[in-house]
Formats: structure tokens, C-alpha cells, sequence
């Protein structure tokens, strides 16, 4: 279980998370939605430890982060918005140099499992720069899970994706949801955050103003509809689910 007590977010100067807290309970599948900018990607880099929140406490199972880092790291996957690879390299070469830097702490069946599931096999032997945007953040998602974490962690893994390939990331993301991981994931689109989710997690204005399961989603709507109205992005969101 990951807790945030009271945290907030700073950039310099700049409030980016008002304080809030939360709880994301251990084998929830939970999807995160909300406008552009409104602290998503910087809430979950604060749950992948990459960040440090400015004033409040993050708490692994009780214990407060900065204590268990190491812990933390190990049971963590983080997929991260912006694809980070290495342009020159094949796809095969890809994942030997990443295997590599995670020394022995790849579980090879895993990935191979995960390799056949997302189809990477068919561009194997491609460069990064020659692949198309979709086949990108699909390595982009391999090598970010291929520790097998029990906590995956994913800012827009399906983002510029066609339909086909993010049928593939859908039913992988699905089963390591069934097998009993915790998942975090940031989506703009309703159709797989329903997929998906036992959970919603509504960030706008700066901190989380929803959470819970898509039967109270319901019934919270219409509040929400009328308490941001003013809110055109937020008002797109809440209507299109
Ligand atoms: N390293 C940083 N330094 C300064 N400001 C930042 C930094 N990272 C994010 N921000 C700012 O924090 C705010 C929230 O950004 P964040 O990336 O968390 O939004 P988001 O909800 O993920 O948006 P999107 O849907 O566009 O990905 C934005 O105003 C952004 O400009
Ligand atoms: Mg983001």
C-alpha cells in the first residue's frame, strides 16, 4: 500500500501539487485522467520516487519512502511519458543494453512473455529511429516493466498508439492486473481507463478531486459537472465518461 500524507509539489516557485492525500491499495488497477498540466505525470513520478514531494510524506506499508527507497525501487516499474531510448540501437539491442544495466534482476520468462504479448519480436531487428511512433512506446513500456515490478507504474502507454497495437498493451496490461500487480496508469481515453480500472483518479486544478470505483464515478458525475462548469476541458472529461 503507497500513502500520501499531506503532499505537495513545488517547481522553484511554482505550486504544481496543493497538498493532498491519498491511498493506492495494494492489486488496485487505478486510472488516472484529468487536463493537460494538471500534475498527473508529476503525481506519479512522486510514487516512482523519482521526484521528492516538497512538504508532506510519501509511506511504503507504513514506512515513510526516503527509509525503504531501495524496497521501493525494487517493487516499482515506472513507464514514463516521454519515451526514453536510445535512438541507434535495434530493438534487440535495445533490450540487451537495458537487461545489462539491470544486471541480474530481469526475469527473462517474464520478459520473453512480455516481448510475444506486445509483438516485439516483428521489429526485433529494427533501429529505434526507423520505428514508427506506436512500435516506439511499445519498447518504451518493455523495458520499463522488465524487472516484473508488482507495482507498474504508466504515464500514456498507450498515447499515439493504433488501435491494433493498443489492443496488444490492453490485454498485457489486463493480465498483469489479473496476476495480482498493482497498477497506476495515466490515460486520456475513457475506453481503456473503463477497461481497465477498478479505480478513477481525477486530477484538476492541481491536486486529485476524485477517487474511487467507476459505480461511484456515477454518481459523483453530475456534482462534479455542476461544481467545475466553468472548467471547459474538465467539463469535456466528465461528460465523455
Ligand atoms: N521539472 C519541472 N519544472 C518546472 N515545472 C514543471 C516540471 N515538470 C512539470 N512542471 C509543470 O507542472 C505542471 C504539471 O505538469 P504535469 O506534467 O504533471 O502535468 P500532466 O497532468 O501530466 O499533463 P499532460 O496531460 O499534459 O501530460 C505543468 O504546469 C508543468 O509545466
Ligand atoms: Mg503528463
Amino acid at each position: 500500500m503507497i500513502e500520501f500524507d499531506q503532499v505537495s509539489k513545488k517547481y522553484r516557485r511554482k505550486e504544481v501539487l496543493e497538498p493532498f492525500s491519498l491511498t493506492i491499495r495494494e492489486g488496485s488497477a487505478v486510472g488516472i485522467v484529468g487536463p493537460n498540466g494538471a500534475g498527473k505525470s508529476t503525481f506519479l513520478k512522486l510514487v516512482a520516487s523519482l521526484d521528492r514531494p516538497t512538504s508532506g510524506k510519501v509511506l511504503f506499508d507504513g514506512k515513510p519512502y526516503e527509509k525503504v527507497v531501495r524496497q521501493v525501487r525494487s517493487e516499482i516499474g515506472y513507464v514514463p511519458q516521454d519515451i526514453a531510448l536510445y535512438e541507434d540501437l535495434t530493438v534487440k539491442e535495445q533490450i540487451a543494453f537495458w537487461r545489462r544495466l539491470e544486471k541480474n534482476k530481469v526475469d527473462e520468462d517474464f520478459l520473453e512473455k512480455m516481448v510475444g504479448m506486445l509483438r516485439l519480436d516483428e521489429v526485433y531487428d529494427q533501429r529505434i529511429d526507423r520505428l514508427s511512433g506506436g512500435w516506439k512506446r511499445k519498447v518504451n513500456l518493455c523495458i520499463g516493466l522488465m524487472r516484473n515490478p508488482k507495482i507498474c507504474l504508466l504515464d500514456e502507454p498507450t498515447a499515439g498508439v493504433d488501435l491494433a497495437a493498443k489492443e496488444d498493451i490492453l490485454a498485457w496490461l489486463k493480465q498483469l492486473h489479473k496476476e495480482g500487480r498493482t497498477l497506476v496508469y495515466i490515460s486520456h481515453d475513457w475506453y481503456e481507463l473503463k477497461a481497465l480500472s477498478d479505480e478513477f483518479l481525477l486530477f484538476a486544478e492541481k491536486k486529485p478531486i476524485f477517487q474511487g470505483s467507476q459505480g461511484e464515478w456515477l454518481e459523483k458525475r453530475e456534482e462534479l459537472l455542476g461544481r467545475y462548469e466553468d472548467d471547459r476541458e474538465l467539463r469535456r472529461i466528465l461528460e465523455f465518461s
